[in-house]
C-alpha cells in the first residue's frame, strides 16, 4: 500500500481543507493522536486555578488542583453530559453541575451526588464517575500539552527538533513566560490549517500580504532593508523540525552594538545567556522573527518590531502563541496570547502590549490582512467544481537541507521556500491515511 507522506507531496487535493467528510476523519485521526496545547501553567499558577479550553471540538476544564498538578479534565457532567463549567476562566475547588446537582472536585473526582442513596441505591460507586479527560498531560516550560492517544510518545520526544528553538523562547528566563492577558478569541472563517500552514513557515507572504505595514516601519526603515539583510550571508532559514513541526528564522542584524536580546530590557540579558546555550544565543542575535507551528495546531512566534514612527526609537520584541482550534471544515476558534519574561519592568510591559495589539493582535494589522485572504479561500473552495483541483506546495522542492552551527533539525539555508509546509501535509496525510491519486482519505477497510 502507497503511504502517502514517503514520497515528496508537491501537491494537495484541495478537498483536504474544504470536504466534510476529511474533516471529521481528522478529529479522530490528528486531533485523537498528537499532542495538542490546552494552556500555560502562567494562567493558572495557584491551586484551584482553572480555564477552559477546546481539544479541536471536545471542550475541558485546565485546571490546578489543591496539591498543585494540572489537571486536564472533560468538560461534560459524566451523568447526562451538562457542561460543567461555563466560565473562560476563574478559581474553584469544586465545579457543581447546574442540571442535577453532581459536584466533583477540581482533581475530578466526583464528590457529591444529591439523594444519592435514594435515588441510586447503596451500592453506586463515586469512584467509578470521576470526570474523563486525556490520559496524557505533560508540560514544556510552562506551556501544558494533552493528549487523548495512551501510547503518544513522551512531549518532548513529540516535540522533536523543535523542543531547541522552543526552549530558545520559552525557557530563557528563570521562570515560565507570564502571559500579558486573558487570551484573544477570533472565530475565524476558514479551515484550521490554513493558519497551521502559514505560520510553519510562509516567509513568501509577507511583501505582498502584509507590504502595507512594512512599508509604514514596523520592522524598521523598509529603504534600509536590503543594505541590512545584505550584511549578513545567512541571515534566513527554515527548518524541518520532525512529527510536522517546522521552524522559520529571519535574523537580520539591527544597528545595534549588540544585538544579542534586542528589544528587551537589558536588565534580563544576564539571566537569557545563563539559561541558553551558545548556538541559541547565537540564534537569538539580530532576531527579526522567529516563527513555527507545532503539529497540528500550537503556533508560535518571536517578533522584534520597531514603534510606529521610525528606526529612531528602540525596537520591542515579545512572544505570541496561537491555537487554531477546529469547529467545523471552514470554521476556527483563534484563541492568541502575548507573553513577557517575569521581572520585565512597565515600561517594557507597555510598549509590548502595543506592539502586539498592533500587528499579531484580533485588531492587528497582521492578523486583518491575513485573515481577508484565508476567509476568501473557504468562499473561493466552497463549490464542487474548485475542489477538483489541487493546491501547490512545490515551493524549493529541489533544495537540499545543510547542517547549519548547532541547529538540530533539516535546516535549509532559505526564505520563500514551501519546505516546510511540506513536512506538515506529510506528516498529516500519513496519519490521514490519504490518498493523493484519489484525493481523499481511505476507508478503514480500503486496500485490506
Ligand atoms: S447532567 Fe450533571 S447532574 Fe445531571
Ligand atoms: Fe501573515
Amino acid at each position: 500500500m502507497t503511504v502517502a507522506g514517503e514520497r515528496p507531496l508537491t501537491t494537495l487535493g484541495r478537498r483536504a481543507f474544504w470536504d466534510r467528510d476529511v474533516y471529521r476523519a481528522e478529529l479522530t485521526r490528528v486531533f485523537r493522536t498528537t499532542w495538542l496545547f490546552v494552556g500555560l501553567e502562567s494562567e493558572i499558577p495557584t491551586p484551584g486555578d482553572y480555564v477552559t479550553r477546546p481539544m479541536a471540538e471536545d471542550r475541558v476544564i485546565v485546571v490546578r488542583d489543591e496539591e498543585g498538578v494540572v489537571r486536564v479534565l472533560l468538560n461534560t457532567c459524566r451523568h447526562r453530559g451538562a457542561q460543567l463549567c461555563s466560565a473562560d476562566a476563574g478559581n474553584t475547588s469544586h465545579f457543581r453541575c447546574s442540571y442535577h446537582g453532581w459536584t466533583y472536585n477540581n482533581a475530578g473526582d466526583l464528590r457529591g451526588v444529591p439523594e444519592m442513596r435514594e435515588v441510586y441505591g447503596k451500592d453506586f460507586d463515586r469512584g467509578e464517575h470521576g470526570l474523563l479527560g486525556p490520559p496524557k498531560v505533560d508540560t514544556f516550560h510552562g506551556l501544558i500539552f494533552a493528549s487523548w492517544n495512551p501510547e503518544a510518545p513522551p512531549l518532548v520526544d513529540y516535540l522533536g527538533d523543535a523542543a531547541w528553538y522552543l526552549e530558545a523562547i520559552f525557557g530563557r528566563a528563570d521562570q515560565n513566560l507570564e502571559i500579558m492577558g486573558p487570551p484573544s478569541r477570533n472565530m475565524v472563517g476558514t479551515n484550521w490549517k490554513v493558519g497551521a500552514e502559514n505560520y510553519v513557515g510562509d516567509g513568501y507572504h509577507l511583501s505582498t500580504t502584509h507590504q502595507i505595514p512594512i512599508r509604514m516601519g514596523v520592522f524598521g526603515d523598509p529603504r534600509a532593508m536590503d543594505d541590512i539583510e545584505n550584511r549578513r550571508a545567512d541571515p534566513f532559514h527554515c527548518v524541518v523540525a520532525g512529527n510536522g513541526h517546522g521552524v522559520r528564522v529571519q535574523q537580520i542584524p539591527m544597528e545595534y552594538p549588540r544585538p544579542t536580546f534586542v528589544g528587551y530590557p537589558e536588565q534580563l540579558w544576564p539571566e537569557f545567556e545563563r539559561n541558553l546555550d551558545t548556538d541559541q544565543r547565537d540564534l537569538m542575535t539580530g532576531l527579526a522573527v522567529m516563527h513555527g507551528n507545532i503539529f497540528p495546531n500550537f503556533s508560535f512566534i518571536e517578533v522584534l518590531q520597531m514603534p510606529w514612527g521610525g528606526a529612531a526609537a528602540a525596537p520591542t520584541a515579545y512572544t505570541h502563541i496561537r491555537l487554531w482550534s477546529p469547529l467545523d471544515v471552514d470554521r476556527t476558534e483563534m484563541l492568541a496570547w502575548g507573553l513577557v519574561p517575569p521581572g520585565s519592568p512597565p515600561e517594557y510591559r507597555a510598549a509590548a502590549r502595543k506592539a502586539l495589539i498592533r500587528t499579531n493582535h484580533v485588531s492587528g494589522s497582521f492578523d486583518v490582512d491575513d485573515l481577508q485572504n484565508w476567509t476568501s479561500m473557504a468562499e473561493a473552495n466552497a463549490g464542487v467544481t474548485a475542489q477538483t483541483d489541487v493546491f501547490n506546495y512545490a515551493g524549493g522542492a529541489d533544495l537540499e537541507p545543510a547542517s547549519y552551527r548547532g541547529w538540530p533539525g533539516r535546516v535549509y539555508g532559505v526564505d520563500h521556500s514551501e519546505v516546510n509546509q511540506r513536512h506538515m501535509y506529510e506528516t498529516w496525510a500519513e496519519l490521514m491515511d490519504w490518498d493523493p491519486s484519489l484525493g481523499r482519505v481511505r476507508d478503514a477497510t480500503e486496500g485490506e
